[in-house]
């Protein structure tokens, strides 16, 4: 039976993993792979996620099964995480752990497939691409919007309004929290509330993944968006991971929350989201979820965890500046003056395939094929490396 199977399209990340391992130069540089790592390339263990589990493991009894939607702590921490004040909730919060943010994605995707069959679901362009491979295996109607002006490395606004115009009543519209993947971009108050009012008028339902809070500007800012859409609108789904906040990627730790008008459908919500947990894989992981629960719930802990977090953001920014400033120095232009703007791991350079592919064979710099580095794979002694060869590919 399985002759009868065909072959993928190779996922662009992966293929630059696997030409990165296969290089043999010692100074290649892997700027592909969205994890984070320090400044000496490697991918830490938070000290607060050591702390936790060594407290896990004197403190826990049982690995008997959780709930279907995993633990309730779990999920209210997460809510207030991402919501903030949960006060004006009431009765109106259904949600789920799942097997990190792409298993929070998922669930999300499959409940709008169960409760509205001919949904679509906006896509900005260009997005995170398993948002798409995963709506087309689910046979999901999908579309893409316009959302990234490449000659000025801002968002198009004017083309993403235009397109989200075609959107029907019903439609799903999907949005990232902060620092957009891969583009790097988060969208400022103005264009929340913009975005918000054409949702409004249309009655579209906003879907919002919140993979990266608190690697842009803070953890309450990057919530900014998520938070005036619950607000707002009566109806929000929400995708959020744990992997890069909390440094626990191979954890899978993740969570689905879905705001409704009122208990009754919170409670069909509610249920239906357990029924996905159930056929995909019955009870979700539970120890990286215990981590951030511990984490989230102990003051001490929880202090240290944004202190964590924010040194890695800083580190960030600083390694943004620092490309943003070095390229203008290099290239003599202010062509690249838009790095420093971005927030998170990613920003698009901007480069043709053809320009990506010199940068790997003549430099041994990886960057995935549609120009898209991974600021975290920097530091100061790779910073100018790279500005030196994006000035002699262009
Ligand atoms: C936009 C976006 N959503 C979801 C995810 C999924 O993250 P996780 O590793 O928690 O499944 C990612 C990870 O790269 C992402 O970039």
């Amino acid at each position: 039976m399985f002759h009868s199977l065909l072959v993928d399209q190779p996922d662009p990340i992966i293929v630059t993993m696997q030409k990165y391992h296969a290089d043999s130069r010692p100074h290649k540089l892997d700027l592909g792979v969205g994890v984070y790592k320090d400044a000496s390339g490697h991918t830490p263990i938070m000290k607060v996620i050591k702390s936790a589990e060594k407290a896990l493991w004197e403190q826990e009894t049982t690995k008997s099964y959780t709930s279907l939607v995993g633990d309730s702590a779990f999920n209210t921490a997460i809510q207030k995480l991402v919501l903030g004040d949960l006060a004006s909730f009431d009765g109106r919060l259904a949600s789920a752990a799942t097997a990190g943010g792409t298993g929070a994605v998922r669930a999300a995707f499959e409940l709008v497939h169960l409760a509205s069959p001919d949904a679509t679901i906006w896509v900005s362009n260009p997005s995170w691409s398993n948002h798409a491979s995963m709506l087309d295996y689910l046979n999901i109607p999908n579309q893409h919007y316009r959302f990234f002006d490449p000659s000025t490395g801002t968002v198009d606004m004017d083309g993403m309004m235009a397109d989200l115009r075609y959107a029907k009543a019903g439609d799903v519209v999907l949005l990232h929290g902060c620092c957009h993947n891969p583009t790097g971009l988060s969208l400022s108050p103005k264009q929340w509330d913009d975005i918000i009012e054409l949702m409004k008028t249309q009655n579209l339902v906003p879907m919002v993944d919140i993979a990266y809070q608190g690697f842009g500007d803070g953890l309450d800012e990057d919530a900014y968006g998520v938070r005036r859409i619950a607000s707002s609108l009566p109806e929000v789904l929400i995708a959020s991971s744990c992997s890069k906040n909390f440094g626990i990627y191979r954890e899978r730790t993740g969570c689905v929350i879905v705001v409704s008008p009122d208990q009754k459908q919170t409670n069909l919500v509610q249920s239906k989201l357990s029924l996905v947990n159930r056929v995909n894989y019955s009870f979700p992981p539970d120890h990286g979820a215990r981590l951030v629960t511990m984490v989230l719930n102990d003051p001490e802990l929880k202090v240290q965890w944004q202190n964590e977090l924010g040194e890695i953001r800083q580190g960030i920014q600083s390694l943004r500046r620092m490309l943003s400033d070095e390229l203008q120095r290099q290239t003599n232009s202010d062509r690249f003056k838009f790095i420093a703007e971005h927030r998170g791991m990613f920003s698009m350079l901007g480069l043709s395939q053809e320009q990506v592919s010199r940068l790997s064979d003549e430099f041994a710099i990886y960057a995935v094929s549609d120009s898209r580095i991974n600021m975290a794979g920097l530091n100061e002694a790779s910073v100018p490396l790279l500005a030196n060869a994006v000035a002699k590919i262009i």
